[in-house]
């Protein structure tokens, strides 16, 4: 494995976190971004949340996945570099690894250091022939894209998980541009490719429960941003003074996690005092649910194409190859 030279350092995370508490908690609508939500605890609740049964998207992809991989690989060609944003536990991505035809190496991004630094250690243990190569830092940041050199030849961005959803509009298109820019190797005349999943709409009675299930690992894994705040920056949060609240937003096409006060209730955080009244919200969390029309499009103003895209049965889930 060869060693992390663009880390941000636990310091300047806890600074940007409390910047963004601040900020964020400042507003009329109290919100906080969303990436907070995975810290160590957060990326392990959220490894449960994939296993719920109400929790269809993680299923249904790996479902596609398995169905489909010998078409994809095929699409994407021999000798490929992998990058992926956002490593999880890793089971798409050895699904993927899997399939392609002498994979050459796999860079990794991701916020959360020591998650990465356990997950691509087993990785690397399993693909001796592979390079991997672990990076800490935020993919949003397109200048960090940008700086990241990318080992050259077929490269193939994975971003699978419908992670993208996260996103809002204007976030998808700087974003899908900053990683056709990233994957450009323009001395070999190769463009780059980029394999990404994203969760399509569908009833409210199937999204959601999705976000808000019956065993309460989905309320755990939102109010653990509450607990993050006591622990990382010294906050007073009482967390039984919150409910978990997952909202279908029709008209955003979005499903919202919400933390809800339940009463009255002043908050210190490092000095700084929050106010929140019976009912008020944080929102915590962003989850498109898109049209397929709607995805092509979003992706034609970055500049890709639509090579091939593959789905479930019941259409509630897509993963697409671009071009
Ligand atoms: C990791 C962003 C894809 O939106 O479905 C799951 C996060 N939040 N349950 C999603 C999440 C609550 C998840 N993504």
């Amino acid at each position: 494995m060869r060693g992390d030279n663009h880390s941000e350092s636990a310091e300047d995370q806890r600074t940007a976190f409390y910047n963004d508490v601040v900020a964020g908690l400042s507003q009329d609508q109290k919100t906080l971004p969303c990436r907070w939500l995975y810290d160590q605890r957060g990326s392990e609740l959220f490894e449960a949340i994939t296993d719920l049964p109400e929790y269809y998207p993680t299923r249904t992809e790996v479902s596609i996945f398995k169905q489909h991989l010998p078409a994809m690989a095929a699409a994407i060609g021999e000798q490929a570099h992998v990058v992926e944003f956002g490593a999880g536990a890793g089971t798409k991505t050895r699904l993927l690894l899997d399939a392609l035809v002498a994979p050459k190496s796999y860079v990794a991004i991701d916020i959360s250091a020591d998650f990465l630094a356990s997950s691509m250690a087993s990785l690397a243990a399993a693909y001796p022939s592979l390079e991997v190569i672990p990076r800490v830092g935020d993919f949003m940041q397109t200048a960090e894209m940008a700086a990241m050199q990318l080992p050259e030849g077929n490269r193939l961005a994975f971003f699978p998980g419908s992670t993208i959803g996260n996103l809002l509009d204007h976030e998808i298109i700087t974003f899908l541009r900053s990683v056709r820019a990233a994957l450009d190797n323009n001395d070999l005349g190769e463009d780059g490719k980029f394999l990404i999943g994203f969760d399509l709409v569908k009833s409210e009675d199937i999204l959601v429960p999705a976000y808000d299930d019956a065993a309460g690992v989905t309320a755990a894994f939102n109010l653990n941003l509450l607990a993050r705040i006591n622990r990382e920056l010294d906050g007073g949060f009482d967390i039984d003074g919150f409910t978990h609240e997952a909202r279908w937003n029709e008209q955003d096409g979005r499903i919202e996690m919400h933390l809800v006060s339940r009463r009255e209730q002043t908050v210190g955080v490092n000095g700084d005092t929050f106010s929140f009244k019976a009912g008020e919200t944080i929102h915590t969390e962003n989850s498109r649910k898109f049209k397929m029309e709607g995805f092509r499009e979003l992706a034609a103003e970055a500049g890709w194409t639509f090579k091939e895209t593959w789905t479930d049965d019941q259409d509630y889930f897509a993963v697409s190859l671009m071009e």
